[in-house]
């Protein structure tokens, strides 16, 4: 037979790949046995292979490193990790290991700081950028910290009026950064991004209340790209106007030090994704280099605050096929054993894709499939992947014995955050149990299981019954 799902697949891209590769007729994450978890825990089940999160964070740490050195760049990098698209604990715990900085983006995440601080996993030195739009009580609790002694946060100004709650709650003396607004891409709705101070006001809101303010030293400007890290014109323009800002502002700003690229580094989406990591660091930290000699100012310190890249291909979600439905001629359905919608909502809030393979039956023939969640909406579905407008699986037959099992891949960063784990779910959808998986000293992997499915009973309970 050689409409096989394996000769699929092994004729469309390179296979095995980083990550991915077959035990027999069974695929196998990071070497990682997929059946052998799922024997282990049942389905549905989202794993996440922390030491991914620290082989992410040196690669680019290497490249930005190798790219400074090699184009003689006067600047340092840092590497903060942006604690939104993932605040799970264990996930804060193994990034740490990388003494990396942070970035909060609102209230509660000073809580985890804080937390972090009395657990000795980070020290009054940690770097820790504030974004996000300031509340009154998200300004208290930075307040709190620098009174406690922490050197180096840095909130960063999303807009004019922010300052006021800095001089009214922060003693001094304080770093701070200012956010420059970014122009949206042309297809989207708005001209310009709502996240930041507009570029024609950056100087003046600098000259008329930082400048002569003994209590706050600009450090920082910030800006994001909010569809990323690539190698397009509106990408290169964007981050062009945000480096002649930074010079501008140098000129009449001596403490400015440091240049914040925000995050946005793309990962894996698709087996046939591919992505110049090195070429592109080197492309960025080149441009500022440039730009900054030309003006004739010293190159900036560059910070990025990489979310979805740090943790975003650690995880996968894993299901059974429950049955398939035949809805006309040319429409499958399989059926997995829960909601798309609630665990992997980016998929169908924001036309996200993830690398969807089989974790048994690679040699039996594929076929074309929508996949449908449980839930009895409409949009639980999933039916195109990246490049190719539809979803192929291999066959089965109800009469088999064992079920289908398919997973997605790289769905690490964000999914729980907005999905809201351990809450309510759509149709009251459990969440599904949470494995980690990681590497004892001798490079053994060792699994434990986080968090049980949701009951019944925890849900009743939120409801109040
Ligand atoms: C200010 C800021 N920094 C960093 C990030 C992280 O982006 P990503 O997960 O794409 O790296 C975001 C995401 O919204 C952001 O708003």
């Amino acid at each position: 037979m050689n409409n096989q799902y394996f000769d699929l697949i092994d004729q469309s891209y390179y296979f095995p790949q980083d990550g991915f590769d077959l035990d027999g007729e069974e695929l196998t994450f990071h070497g990682i046995s997929l059946k052998y978890l799922i024997e282990k825990y049942g389905t549905p089940l989202k794993l996440t292979y922390l030491p991914k999160i620290s082989m992410q964070i040196k690669r680019a740490r290497n490249h930005f490193n190798r790219a400074i050195k090699s184009l003689g760049y006067g600047g340092k990098y840092h590497y903060c990790y942006c604690t939104k698209s993932n605040h799970f604990s264990y996930i804060l715990d193994e990034v740490l290991n990388n003494d990396v900085h942070l970035e909060t983006s609102s209230s509660f995440d000073i809580d985890i700081i804080n937390n972090l601080y009395q657990r000795k996993k980070i020290s009054k030195k940690k770097i820790i950028v504030n974004n996000g739009y300031k509340t009154e009580e998200y300004v208290e609790k930075i307040a709190q910290l620098i009174k406690i002694g922490f050197k180096n946060i840095i909130p960063v100004c999303d807009n004019i009026k922010e300052l006021e709650l800095y001089e009214k709650y922060i003693e001094g003396p304080c770093k701070i950064g200012i956010r420059v607004a970014t122009e949206e891409e042309p297809k989207f709705e708005f001209y310009t991004s709502r996240l930041g101070i507009r570029k024609s006001e950056v100087l003046s809101f600098y000259q008329d209340k930082i400048a002569n303010n003994d209590k706050f030293q600009l450090k920082m400007l910030h800006f994001f790209v909010d569809t990323g890290i690539k190698d397009s014109i509106y990408y290169w323009g964007e981050l062009k106007k945000a480096v002649k800002t930074y010079c501008e502002l140098k000129k009449i700003c001596k403490d400015l030090k440091a240049i914040n690229i925000g995050g946005g580094m793309p990962i894996r989406n698709s087996l046939g994704f591919e992505f110049d990591y090195k070429g592109m660091i080197k492309e960025i930290v080149s441009l500022i280099q440039q730009a900054c000699e030309e003006e004739g100012i010293p190159d900036p310190d560059i910070f990025t605050e990489f979310g979805k890249y740090t943790v975003g291909e650690s995880g996968a979600t894993i299901f059974s096929v429950l049955g398939q439905k035949q809805q006309n001629d040319s429409e499958l359905w399989y059926i997995v054993d829960n909601s798309l919608m609630n665990t992997i909502p980016d998929s169908w809030g924001i036309f996200e894709r993830f690398i969807l393979l089989p974790i048994n039956k690679w040699k039996h023939e594929y076929t074309r499939v929508n996949i449908g969640g449980l839930t009895c909406d409409n949009s639980d579905y999933y039916n195109s992947e990246v490049h190719e407008n539809q979803v192929m699986l291999p066959r089965f037959s109800n009469e088999d014995e064992e079920p289908l099992y398919i997973g997605f891949f790289h769905t690490g960063a964000y999914q729980d955050a907005l999905s809201g784990f351990g809450g309510i779910k759509h149709c009251l959808i459990p969440g599904p149990k949470q494995v980690i998986v990681t590497r004892n000293s001798k490079g053994n992997i060792v699994d434990r299981l986080y968090r049980e499915e949701q009951t019944a009973a925890d849900m009743l309970k939120i409801l109040g019954y």
